[in-house]
């Protein structure tokens, strides 16, 4: 049998933990897949004293990760730090200097520094798996990396941040408010103490920055991407929603349009009866299109230890079943000297459907008002209806209304010129409509 693959993980929290714990328990089955052991050798955290439930007396204990990566007598370095600077970014880098294959869940530090790691990877010829950093236990990257070899992608989109998932789902099914959501999933460890990274779409611009790059062969630009949260989001949006057929969630989309590449994260409109519109929870989902094979949905579970943990042992799994001296496939999917600077799209030239709810005096004339407005800008409604959705008083009503497709740049013309006339009463809401089957 060929020599056992000596792996050395930094950071053993949940998912370092987890990684350490299912290498042990699955040792045997792993063995026969790989033709090799694969072995803990060194492990790295900051706490060398902390119970991790699970037995790593035979790895050698490090202080400093960037020692560990460095000198450690392994094959493999596994990061599961997270950060995407100081000790997981300095880590990373010295491994692969050093020649050795890098496995790591860290979404941050490839979305800032991915293509820099990548040519290095290439470089030294050694492997940088991720498959843990985009929608956790779903094969997202093997499947656009290695499956979709000859497809040209038209468009990726996703639900790729569970804790946004599971608070609309909640607040959709029990009809309670964002806050009171986000209290619960605080308290049942699905949202962080500061969830702000979760939900303003912070998270899922730096998964949708790796999987833009993946479809379209570009260089990762996670600080172009336009980004809105969900913490706006009203019960009396998710009942108009409904009531017009249609499910809000957070999406992350990139898209190749006339103009450039369009990315963008945002709440989003998606018809009822979709595929996606049934991903519900803390689940994931990324549905990608391309020319040859059509629309292709993954989904499944985006976090948590044991799936993530999944997605990196099969990485540290095709690095022991890799031959030595064998060409291996692309970081990105492409060289990474291949990938292209990245035109991007502006967002005013986004074209799709809106769905606008405006609360606004109760007066004559009004509507035709909120009407001649959208005319003038040419946007063509598909429907307006006066709604009792909204927070109806004697004074006030709610008016929604549905565009046909338009640009960003005439809806936010439109609703600037109705905020202008002294209609509204409260701030007016814009959610654009995806479509999707
Ligand atoms: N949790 C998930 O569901 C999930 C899903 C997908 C991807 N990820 C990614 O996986 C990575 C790890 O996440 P996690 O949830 O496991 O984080 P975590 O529970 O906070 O664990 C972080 C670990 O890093 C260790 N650490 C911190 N500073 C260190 C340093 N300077 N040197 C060595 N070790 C250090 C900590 O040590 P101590 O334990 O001693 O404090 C801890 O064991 C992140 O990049 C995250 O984005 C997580």
């Amino acid at each position: 049998m060929a020599e056992a693959l000596r792996v050395g993980i930094a950071g053993l929290g949940t998912v370092g933990a987890s990684v350490a714990r299912v290498l042990r328990e699955k040792a045997a089955e792993l063995t026969r897949q790989c033709g090799r052991d694969i072995v803990v050798a060194a492990v790295s955290a900051r706490d060398a004293r902390r119970d991790r439930g699970v037995d790593l007396s035979a790895a050698k204990w490090f202080d400093d990760a960037v020692k560990m990566a460095e000198t450690a007598d392994i094959d493999v370095f596994v990061e599961l730090i997270g950060g995407d600077e100081g000790p997981a970014h300095a880590s990373v880098k010295a491994a692969l200097e050093a020649g050795r294959h890098v496995v790591t869940a860290n979404k941050a530090l490839l979305a800032k520094h991915g293509v820099a790691l990548a040519e290095i990877a290439e470089k030294k010829g050694v492997l940088l798996n991720y498959e843990a950093a985009v929608a956790g236990g779903i094969p997202v990257i093997k499947t656009m990396r290695e499956a979709m070899a000859g497809n040209q992608v038209t468009r990726v989109f996703g639900i790729l941040n569970g804790t946004c998932n599971y608070i609309l789902t909640r607040m959709e099914a029990e009809g309670i408010s964002f806050d009171a959501c986000l209290k619960d999933a605080q308290r049942l460890g699905y949202a962080e103490a500061d969830p702000t990274f979760d939900i303003e779409g912070h998270d899922t611009a730096h998964k949708l920055s790796i999987l833009t790059s993946l479809a379209f062969g570009t260089r990762i630009a996670a600080n172009d991407i336009y980004m809105e949260g969900i913490s706006n989001i009203t019960q009396a949006d998710i009942r108009a929603a409904a009531e017009l057929g249609y499910r809000i969630k957070l999406l992350g989309v990139a898209q190749r349009t006339e103009s450039g590449i369009e990315q963008r994260v945002h709440p989003t409109m998606v018809p009822t009866a979709s595929v996606i519109a049934q991903v519900h929870g803390v689940t994931n989902a990324v549905a990608i299109e391309t020319d040859i094979l059509g629309e292709l949905l993954l989904s499944g579970p985006g976090a948590g230890g044991n799936a993530t943990a999944s997605a990196v042992v099969g990485d540290i799994a095709d690095i022991a079943k890799s031959r030595p001296g064998f060409q291996h496939a692309p970081v990105f999917g492409w060289p990474a000297r291949e990938l292209r600077p990245y035109k991007k799209a502006q967002m005013r030239s986004h074209a799709g459907g809106y769905f606008i709810r405006l609360t606004v005096h109760d007066r004559i004339g009004v509507f035709a008002a909120i009407a001649k407005r959208m005319a003038d800008n040419d946007i063509s409604l598909e429907s307006i209806v006066q709604q009792g959705a909204g927070p109806e008083t004697e004074a006030q009503k709610t008016v929604i209304l549905v565009t046909h497709e338009t640009t960003e740049a005439a809806v936010r013309k439109a609703v600037e010129g109705v905020t202008k006339d002294g209609h509204l009463t409260d701030k007016p809401q814009v959610i654009r409509i995806e479509r999707a089957e």
